[in-house]
Formats: structure tokens, C-alpha cells, sequence
């Protein structure tokens, strides 16, 4: 339909985009031919077994026919309609999301085009139902890209664009053991005293900050790019705990963590947690169109029943996305994804256990399901991360460049490697890439003390 040459594709590109998160003049762009299961090609046919899912959204692998088909059908019937309007793919859609939330609990769904308008969305809804306005997120978290998510982003991505950011974000720190501050003197403290301590101090900041002008406390329940983070057994019922006290509004951004990529549907559900408010994107729709949500509880829904919620999105409820997330829950259920991701998590597990014993730069090691990180460091002994803050190294470059040339698409980020690959990869092809990173290593590993 669209004729071009391959070998014309780069530099067209590289003459008319304008490209994110990127200095113009220093992109270099793979350009991506096909992609089927866990793999893609690149125009020349080189073959890359895809380790980040993309953008750690293409949960159900590459290429499924049943979701391509129903996007199609959905395309040649109706493939749009204005907000205010309801569709045959609306009714389905919700249903079907509300039904994999936590205990059924969020039967209401705002849908949105990605994660960041989720969770704006999210703000909104938790500022209207209390009218309250304080927002507290945890410092090493990713939000989205908007002006309201970046203000609720703690990581430094936001602190590009501050001062011109929404108001009204207080950050707290997380329960992360490996680097926790409260605990340098005492690393073996234990697991109850540890999710003690940083629940009084999330306790410590509500109290401060007046709990009447809090509306919510938005989380990642399990911290995506900033490192993997789990909470201790305890922490996101503390939480919960917490938020019931003081009338503050639980909101779970399961934005990577959601539809499988831990091993259950939702992350939080590991610590049996219901949110008042959970926003969800790219697992979604496995990324085969944009789409995100926040689902929430009928309560949340019903301070809006008397008067208006003052928002909206020309494409809501996107019938080709929504038939596209349809699908894909099907697909999921049919293929029993989730129940797969929890069975390779304990492979992944030993195959990062390996990589950790074998590799002095490993520090430490961690996954929840395909969810999956290295934490390189220079010295086991003081943890001197193998990039400075907010940073990349001569190392860590080469890392990432010799499994690229050798066929392994990753994500590095800082001093870390992460491991997310489609669920549906088998354990034959975690190994293939293991082996890569297992070579890679020995790059960081010149540089780490033994
Ligand atoms: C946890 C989390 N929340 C929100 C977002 C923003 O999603 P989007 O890029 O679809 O706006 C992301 C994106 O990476 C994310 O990881």
C-alpha cells in the first residue's frame, strides 16, 4: 500500500522526525522490518530476540494473529465514535477489564490513549472524590510524560521541566533493601522491622504534610524502570492500611507491572491488596494500539453520578484499541499467559542467580516474574554502581552495545540491566539470551573488584 525502499527508510526518517527522549542530532534508530513471538528483524534481516518487549508493553509477543484480526474486523465495522456515544466493543471492553481487576473490585473504567493520561486521569478522579489536593509518590518512579504525571514522577526525568509542573506533589522514599538508607548500618535487618521503618515514614509525611489535604498516594506497585523494586511482604498492606486511616484515596499505577508481567494479573494482588483506583496501558493491548485506563471502585464513580467529571479525550474508548485490548485478554486467558510468566519467573530467577554467581560486577539480582533486573556494580563490597547517578559509562555503553550487535534488545538504565521480555518466551529462548548477557558481562567485569 505504502511503497519505499528499505534502505531509504532510516535516512527519511531521520530527515522529518522529531524524536523523544533524545538529542536530535545523536539518534540512530533500528529500523524494524517484521516481528513474530519474541522475536523482530531489522531491515537487513538481522534478528533480535526482544528482552524489553518493546517498551516493556508487548506482553503477549509479536505478531498474534487473533488480536490483528479483531482490530481488522473492528476497522471495516465502525471505527470510531465520539465519546458520549456507546459501541458494542465499549460494553465488551470495560467488562472485560473491570473482570481481571483485583477481586473483581474496580467495576468502573475511564479509558485513556496511554499510562501518563491514565494517570492523570487517576489525579483527578482521586482530587474530585476527596477534594483534597496533595498527591505523595515515591521518589524512584516513573508516571508518564505529561505535566501531571511528571510532577508525580520522582525519578530526575522530571527534573528537566520543573519549575512549570502540576502542584501539589510530595515525594516519600521506597522500601528498596539493597540500597536503603535507613539501614546502612544494620543491612541485615529483618523484613518486618525494615517494612516498620518505611511505613513510618510514609506515616511521618502524612502527618506532616496534613493528612485533610491529602488526596492519594500513587504507586507503582512494583517500581518498573527505577529498579524493580518489590515491597516487602506487609508494605502495600501498610499501605492500604494507611490510606483507610487518613481517607487518602490507594491509586496502583500497574502501567508495567499489570497484565501478567509479574506472574498474576496485577502485581498488587501479590500482597492480596485491592486499590481504590488502578491505571493500566501497555500490557493492556500488548502495545497492537494505544490504549490505557484507570479502573476504580463504584464509590470512586459515583461523586461524579450528580455532577460532571470535567475531562475527557477525543479518542476514549477507541474502538480499534479496545477491540485490540479485548483480544488480547482473551488471549491471554485462552494461552494462559499469566500462569506461564509465573513459571518462567522461577527460571529467570536461577538463570539470574547464575549470572550473579558467576559475575563480579553483578551486585545484586532481582525478578518477580518476567520482571527482571542486574544491578551492576563496580565493588560488591561498597555497591559503587557501575554508572554514576542519573548516568550512563563507558561500560555500561558497551554492555548494551555488544548484546545489540549480537542480536539481544535490552534495556540498560543507569547502573542497571533489565529483563522483560514477552511473557510468552520459552525457557530454550531466556537461556539464548542469557548466554549473551553472559558474555556482555565480562565487559563490566574488567572493571569490578574481585
Ligand atoms: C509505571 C509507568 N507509569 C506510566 C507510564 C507512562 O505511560 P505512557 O508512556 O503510555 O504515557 C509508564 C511508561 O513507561 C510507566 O512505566
Amino acid at each position: 500500500m505504502f511503497d519505499l525502499p528499505d534502505n531509504e527508510i532510516l535516512p527519511l526518517s531521520k530527515e522529518h522526525v522529531f524524536w523523544t527522549w533524545s538529542a536530535q542530532a545523536k539518534v540512530n534508530p533500528i529500523p524494524v522490518k517484521r516481528a513474530k513471538g519474541v522475536y523482530f528483524w531489522d531491515v537487513n534481516d538481522k534478528r533480535y530476540l526482544d528482552f524489553n518487549s518493546m517498551t516493556m508493553c508487548v506482553n503477549i509477543g509479536h505478531g498474534d494473529e487473533r488480536v490483528i484480526k479483531a482490530m481488522q474486523e473492528q476497522a471495516a465495522e465502525l471505527p470510531y465514535a465520539a465519546p458520549g456515544m456507546t459501541t458494542k466493543i465499549r460494553a465488551i471492553a470495560s467488562k472485560a477489564v473491570a473482570d481481571v481487576t483485583p477481586q473483581k473490585a474496580l467495576t468502573k473504567v475511564l479509558f485513556t490513549l496511554g499510562g501518563a493520561d491514565a494517570n492523570e486521569n487517576a489525579i483527578k478522579l482521586a482530587r474530585g472524590y476527596t477534594k483534597r489536593h496533595k498527591i505523595l509518590t515515591r521518589y524512584r518512579s516513573y508516571h508518564g510524560a505529561s505535566a501531571g504525571a511528571m510532577a508525580a514522577t520522582g525519578d530526575p526525568r522530571r527534573v528537566a521541566w520543573e519549575p512549570n509542573l502540576m502542584t501539589g506533589v510530595v515525594h516519600f522514599l521506597d522500601p528498596y533493601r539493597y540500597r536503603s538508607t535507613f539501614h546502612r548500618s544494620n543491612p541485615d535487618v529483618s523484613e518486618e522491622e525494615f517494612t516498620r521503618d518505611y511505613l513510618n515514614h510514609l506515616e511521618e509525611i502524612i502527618l506532616y504534610e496534613g493528612p485533610e489535604s491529602i488526596a492519594a498516594i500513587l504507586m507503582e506497585s512494583v517500581t518498573g524502570t527505577n529498579g524493580i523494586i518489590i515491597p516487602p511482604d506487609g508494605y502495600m498492606q501498610g499501605v492500604r492500611a494507611l490510606c483507610d486511616k487518613y481517607g487518602i484515596v490507594m491509586i496502583a499505577d500497574e502501567v508495567m507491572s499489570g497484565f501478567g508481567r509479574t506472574g498474576k494479573w496485577f502485581a498488587i494482588e501479590h500482597w492480596n491488596v485491592v486499590p481504590d483506583i488502578m491505571t493500566m496501558a501497555k500490557g493492556l493491548t500488548s502495545a497492537y494500539a494505544p490504549l490505557g485506563a484507570a479502573a476504580m471502585k463504584p464509590e470512586i464513580a459515583a461523586a461524579f453520578d450528580e455532577h460532571a467529571f470535567e475531562s475527557g479525550l477525543t479518542y476514549t474508548s477507541h474502538p480499534i484499541s479496545l477491540a485490540a485490548a479485548a483480544a488480547n485478554i482473551n488471549v491471554m486467558k485462552e494461552d494462559k499467559i499469566v500462569e506461564h510468566a509465573a513459571g518462567m519467573g522461577s527460571a529467570l530467577r536461577r538463570m539470574l542467580s547464575d549470572l550473579g554467581e558467576a559475575h563480579p560486577s553483578v551486585g545484586e539480582v532481582r525478578n518477580i516474574g518476567l520482571f527482571g533486573i542486574l544491578e551492576l556494580v563496580k565493588d560488591r563490597k561498597t555497591k559503587e554502581p557501575m554508572a554514576p547517578w542519573n548516568s550512563s559509562s563507558p561500560e555500561m555503553t558497551a554492555l548494551r552495545k555488544y548484546c545489540v550487535d549480537n542480536g539481544l534488545f535490552l534495556y540498560t538504565h543507569w547502573h542497571t540491566v533489565l529483563i522483560i521480555p514477552p511473557l510468552i518466551i520459552t525457557e530454550a529462548q531466556l537461556k539464548e539470551g542469557m548466554d549473551v548477557l553472559d558474555k556482555a558481562l565480562e565487559i563490566t567485569d574488567k572493571v569490578a573488584s574481585r
